[in-house]
């Protein structure tokens, strides 16, 4: 063998195990925390050392990158709380599951091309690229249903599209609807897409409203969910001068900013300098602030747990506005989606059935904007598959969505 070949051999190697060794999540382990360890990991979130996956109960699942193994296991024998290994290596799991990934790879995609994309995919989660191919087409073909417009762009120069589906008749009564802040939570823009469907379609359920819809409303980070990190949930940001990248978006917004979240880059709830630093919450404030007076639904859609969560997220101790109608137009939700599919989601208050998070949507949508219906929901599943949900449930979850809003406008229309 020839020295050249040796040496191209060895560039060959060097830069395969490279590829290897950087594998988003590489010997990141997924741990189950038993019951009374939601303080300790609420603590080890913070402080970017672990990410949440799931928290039903008391017990919480988290993933553990190799660099803080040692800490937060010592962080957990130290307060007593049990733990067990569910994963030892999220790489290796991720590849061997991703029905996405594969489904990707040899999708028939070809009914939403950049020339034509009639309706959005209900057998594959749409690229972002797709949604925009989408969202042109619609525009073009139903303009007396919709306008599509750019409210913004995001950290790396990508559009923010808000959906404006008009109503038949002069309405002075507006929702709006946002989803897809958090990457990894691809049920949440496929959702929307689906809504916006309906929506044009069927001209009675909305005629008179005003709907806004902004499906993507982090499309950086949805991008490099696809490319790079299946599980990343924050938008792009460089954070200069930190080792980790991106801004929380949901943690972002001048509402009890810096409560229940981090000052941490490095921590997945990391409330970026200051409240609004972010492109893209700033293009959703000035989007809601001119809306202002004719708001009387806001809704986040986030991923997973099929909840519908109320404000206040950021404290337990105060009550919110309207509490009592918060819950029973939740109700009013929660029953038309069971009655369309049999799905069950809870009404729960965001801080206590959840967590104390504040800076995000659904709180300073309340706040700063008065609205009186204020939810963030939690769609498909509980858990099993989580953020890394099948393609299949687009259909039936846009379909109990769809019922349980077309529901909840009537209602409080009525
Ligand atoms: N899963 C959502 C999040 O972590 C829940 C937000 C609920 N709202 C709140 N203000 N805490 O962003
Ligand atoms: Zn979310």
């Amino acid at each position: 063998m020839s020295v050249w070949r040796v040496l191209r051999w060895l560039m060959v190697m060097i830069v395969m195990s490279d590829a290897i060794m950087c594998l988003p999540n590489t010997r990141h382990q997924v741990w189950r925390v038993g019951s009374r360890g939601s303080n300790v990991v609420q603590q080890l979130l913070v402080a970017g050392m672990l990410d949440v996956l799931n928290h039903s109960g008391s017990s919480r699942t988290v993933r553990v990158p190799p660099e803080s193994l040692t800490e937060v296991k010592d962080a957990l024998q130290d307060a007593g709380i049990p733990y067990q290994v569910l994963i030892h290596d999220l790489a290796a799991h991720l590849q061997a599951a991703d029905e996405e990934g594969r489904e990707r790879r040899s999708a028939d995609n070809s009914s939403c091309t950049v020339s034509s994309c009639p309706a959005p995919l209900n057998t594959h989660y749409m690229t972002f690229s797709q949604m925009e191919w989408y969202l042109r087409d619609v525009n073009t073909s139903s303009p007396t249903r919709i306008t599509v417009s750019s409210i913004g762009k995001s950290v790396e120069g990508r559009n923010i599209w808000l959906a404006h589906i008009l109503p038949s008749q002069p309405s002075d009564k507006a929702v709006w609807l946002e989803a897809g802040l958090h990457a990894r939570e691809w049920i949440s823009p496929a959702v929307a897409l689906h809504l916006i469907h309906h929506m044009i379609t069927n001209t009675s359920a909305t005629s008179s409203v005003d709907v806004f819809i902004v499906p993507m409303a982090n499309p950086d980070g949805y991008v490099y969910t696809w490319i790079t990190d299946r599980l990343w949930r924050k938008n792009r940001r460089v954070n200069g001068g930190a080792r980790c990248d991106g801004v929380d978006l949901n943690r972002n917004w001048d509402s009890h900013f810096g409560v229940g979240a981090s000052n941490n880059p490095c921590s997945e709830v990391y409330q970026g300098p200051s409240a609004f630093s972010e492109p893209e919450t700033k293009a959703l404030r000035d989007a809601m602030l001119k809306l202002k007076d004719n708001l009387e639904l806001v809704l986040a859609l986030h991923s997973y747990g099929q909840d519908l969560l109320y404000p206040w997220g950021w404290s337990t101790g105060e009550e919110a506005p309207g509490k009592h109608d918060l819950i029973a137009i939740g109700q009013v939700f929660t029953q038309a989606v069971k009655n369309a599919t049999g799905t069950e989601y809870a009404v729960k208050n965001a801080a206590e059935g959840y967590y104390v998070a504040s800076g995000a949507t659904d709180d300073w949508a309340m706040e700063a904007l008065h609205t009186k219906y204020v939810y963030t929901l939690e769609l498909r599943d509980q858990g099993r598959q989580g953020f890394l949900l099948e393609p299949a449930n687009i259909l039936a979850c846009s379909e109990e969505i769809w019922q349980g809003i077309t529901q909840v406008i009537k209602k409080i229309n009525a």
